[in-house]
């Protein structure tokens, strides 16, 4: 999908070029635009802010696969104490999770009780699965089947890009999940997801469709739509409409920094709208698959190395 997309998705696993980046002053200014700074104060500050303004937000530590046991532990205890500052101070936050953070690759079984455990005291908000490269989409839909026996309120995130997953989620159906969908985030072998934008924006309004149809039909929930692309989401509103909901029953997730005009215009509109905020010190190849999905981020790069 373009030259500029794999080189900086190469780069986000690059250990040299992250090192050097992470030194640069001009690189922690440049990633501020995608994240409110790297402390969890930082990202409740922001959702209080947010919260005076009508949205609600999506709360995610920057991390990727971890080292060993006592690690993932750390992470759980972390989302512990995100849980109970949400509660403190009464916002409306949500937290997502990244199941390699969580040790799915040390101890599946560890990784599925944090989660159940992070559900239940988050309860009755969702805490949703992140979605990560494909090599981990087995063991994620495990997980989310694991969790959701011990627990209603999880949610899992689909990736459209991927060949897959309508018959991921045709399996998960009957369970009535809680589904966020996105188009995908990752480097992917072209056998896997589908290499043209135009094949993963059909995908992903089929999987649409299917999701909206189905919570028409059975009361499940409508999906979250996890996407910057207004097009897809209005028609999705249509599909809901022919489908006999309302045209905002999907809520509408974007991340922190990207459209804001446009987040602000469906809140308007009466969408719940919630703000994907990420903070912590890995921001690295989080930022470098930001960049990816949209080349042109690399002049705001540019222009904060320019001071
Ligand atoms: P697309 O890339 O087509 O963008 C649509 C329009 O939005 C573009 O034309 C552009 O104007 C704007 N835009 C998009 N990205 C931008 C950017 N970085 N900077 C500036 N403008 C931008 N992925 C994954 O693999 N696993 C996961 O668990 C998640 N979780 C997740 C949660 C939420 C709430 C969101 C919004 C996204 C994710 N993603 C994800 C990322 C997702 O897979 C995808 O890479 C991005 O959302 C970008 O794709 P869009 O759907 O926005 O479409």
């Amino acid at each position: 999908m373009g030259l500029a997309r794999n080189l900086l998705l190469w780069a986000s696993r690059n250990r040299w070029i992250e090192s050097q980046v992470r030194r640069r002053s001009f690189a922690r200014r440049a990633v501020r635009r995608f994240m409110p700074g790297e402390e969890l104060d930082a990202a409740l500050a922001a959702t209080a802010d947010l919260k005076a303004r009508g949205f609600g937000t999506v709360l995610t530590q920057l991390g990727e696969a971890i080292a060993d046991r006592a690690e993932a532990q750390a992470v759980h205890d972390h989302y512990i104490q995100v849980l109970g500052r949400i509660r403190e101070q009464a916002l409306p936050a949500l937290i997502s999770v990244k199941p390699t953070q969580l040790g799915l690759d040390l101890d599946a079984a560890a990784c599925a009780g944090w989660i159940a455990d992070l559900a239940a005291r988050a309860g009755p908000d969702l805490v949703f699965i992140d979605m990560e490269d494909s090599n981990y989409v087995d063991a994620t839909l495990a997980l989310f089947r694991r969790v959701r026996e011990r627990r209603a309120n999880v949610g899992l995130c689909l990736q459209a890009y991927l060949r897959r997953t309508p018959a991921d989620l045709e399996a998960l159906l009957p369970l009535n999940p809680a589904i966020r969908l996105v188009k995908g985030a990752y480097a992917e072998p072209a056998d896997r997801a589908f290499p043209r934008k135009a094949d993963v924006d059909a995908a992903y309004l089929a999987l649409g469709t299917r999701l909206i149809d189905h919570a028409a039909a059975r009361g499940a929930p409508a999906p979250v739509l996890g996407t910057h692309d207004v097009g897809l989401i209005a028609e999705c509103q249509r599909r809901a409409v022919a489908a006999g909901l309302d045209r905002r029953a999907c809520e509408v997730h974007m991340l922190y920094g990207i459209r804001p005009g446009e987040q602000a215009r469906l809140l308007r509109e009466g969408h719940v709208v919630r703000v994907l905020i990420s903070y912590g010190r890995a921001w690295f190849r989080w930022y470098l698959r930001r960049l990816a999905e949209r080349p042109a981020n690399v002049w705001f790069v540019v222009k904060s190395l320019a001071g």
